[in-house]
């Protein structure tokens, strides 16, 4: 499954993960900057934080509520923020694109 990171500076980077996997786990795995996951997807530190890219929105689903209430802790989330973690890659996710958060760099 692709997963596509664009930091704030518009660089792309092209990562291929496991189905069953997930965002964070991809970056990590990868060293894309700016994903730490340092909780392990437990959902619990948000350092995993990305926003999910407009034409991919629908496709990710909704937030879980441990997601929503770990979200709250950051400043300025996007309506389309996620935690990384919480994506699991389907087929379906083949190409999918996030934006990594400048505060995260
Ligand atoms: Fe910690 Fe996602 S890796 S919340």
């Amino acid at each position: 499954v692709k997963v596509i990171f664009v930091d704030h500076t518009g660089l792309r980077r092209e990562t291929e993960g496991a189905e069953g996997s997930n965002v964070m786990r991809v970056a990590v795995d990868n060293n894309v900057p700016g994903i730490d996951g340092d909780c392990g997807g437990m959902c619990a530190c948000a350092t995993c934080h990305i926003t999910v890219d407009a034409a991919w929105a629908d496709k990710t689903g909704e937030r879980s509520e441990l997601e929503e209430s770990m979200l709250t802790f950051l400043p300025d989330v996007s309506p389309a923020a996620r935690l990384g973690c919480q994506i699991k890659l389907t087929p379906e996710l083949d190409g999918l694109t996030v934006h990594l958060p400048i505060e995260q760099f």
